[in-house]
């Protein structure tokens, strides 16, 4: 039960027992201030003493817990514990853009006047959860892609332009690791979400697995995201995670073998031809079944950059495509 409630509320062991004691001190302070309070009224009828008592210690209790969590520095935890109660019990509504933004993203790119503005100062760069309500009929009926990207993001961009006018298959967030990475500029000017995600809780908690399945995203793609995806995450999208990887698997693909690395090691080789390879992912770097393949010639003054553009240009002839038809099935 408590291994469950750390994974619930992403915290860990101490933290718990924090938490757990600021309930118990919250709960009692509660009681006791309600009880003092109710002196302040002189009602005769029990039931009625009982209704105003109720309603007494739910307007308390929350102030109580907050009180007390200070002391137990687990105040962050609260306020965010007690919007989110809020927000269940319809007291309140996380209305930010984001909100709407995920649902509605296909409205058009430039609503934003502040898309952009570039990275780091970027209003949609956000944090999980994104609260998007109870979604219409429609959203269920689509699906819902994020992209795993921590580059340039002209695969992104391709793809974005391929799905824009999409009914059936909709972009609704960009996952970036790298602050400042030209993807998170895209996501802006796009009004696509977008998050940047943290590296110990990406490898070492399920918090990013669970916002991804809260959030309503069936199928993740990945293009240029460097950092191994953890098996909990394979898990929990069963051949529903694909990479590309810009060379002819299995050759040129592994750890360290990205970017410029792969083309130069090409070229090294003494190779006459490259390619493209679309592939599911395993827990493996570049190891899962490969989808698609597509070639081009390397030319004998090739340098890495100039193979690097004609990799590209493959790339984004055949990514949205391969996607799409992946998803249609
Ligand atoms: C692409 O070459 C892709 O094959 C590799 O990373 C690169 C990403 O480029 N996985 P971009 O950021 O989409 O321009």
């Amino acid at each position: 039960m408590f291994q469950r409630l750390q994974q619930k509320w992403k915290v860990n062991g101490l933290q718990l027992i924090l938490i757990l004691f600021t309930f118990a001190i919250g709960g009692s302070l509660t009681g006791f201030a309600g009880k003092k309070l109710m002196n302040l009224f002189s009602i005769d009828q029990r039931w009625l003493w009982l209704v105003i008592y109720i309603i007494v210690v739910t307007v308390v209790w929350p102030f109580a817990v907050l009180l007390v969590s200070i002391p137990f520095g687990q105040f962050r935890f609260f306020t965010k514990y007690l919007q989110k109660m809020g927000r269940r019990m319809g007291f309140s509504r996380k209305r930010s853009e984001i909100d709407s933004l995920i649902i509605n993203n296909k409205q058009g790119a430039m609503d934003n006047p502040s898309a952009g503005s570039g990275a780091t100062d970027n209003p949609l760069i956000i944090h999980f959860p994104i609260a998007i309500g109870t979604p219409p009929d429609s959203y269920r009926d689509t699906t819902h892609v994020a992209i795993f990207a921590s580059g340039a993001g002209s695969n992104a961009q391709k793809i974005i332009d391929h799905f824009r006018d999409s009914e059936l298959i909709n972009i609704a967030l960009i996952v970036c690791n790298k602050p400042g990475a030209g993807v998170l500029t895209i996501a802006a000017k796009e009004n696509i979400p977008a998050i940047i995600i943290d590296k110990e809780k990406f490898f070492r908690s399920n918090a990013y697995t669970d916002d991804l399945k809260e959030n309503k995203i069936d199928f993740i793609i990945l293009a240029g995201f460097l950092w191994k995806i953890p098996d909990t995450l394979i898990k929990a999208y069963p051949g529903k995670i694909i990479n590309i990887h810009p060379a002819l698997l299995p050759n040129y693909g592994g750890k360290g073998m990205y970017g410029n690395y792969v083309h130069e090691a090409v070229i090294a080789a003494g190779e006459k031809e490259s390619g493209i390879t679309i592939h599911y992912v395993d827990g493996h770097y570049d190891n899962g079944d490969v989808i698609f393949q597509a070639r081009c010639a390397v030319l004998e003054n090739d340098t890495a950059a100039s193979l690097a553009d004609r990799i590209h240009q493959l790339e984004h002839e055949h990514y949205p495509k391969v996607i799409e038809n992946i998803l249609k099935k």
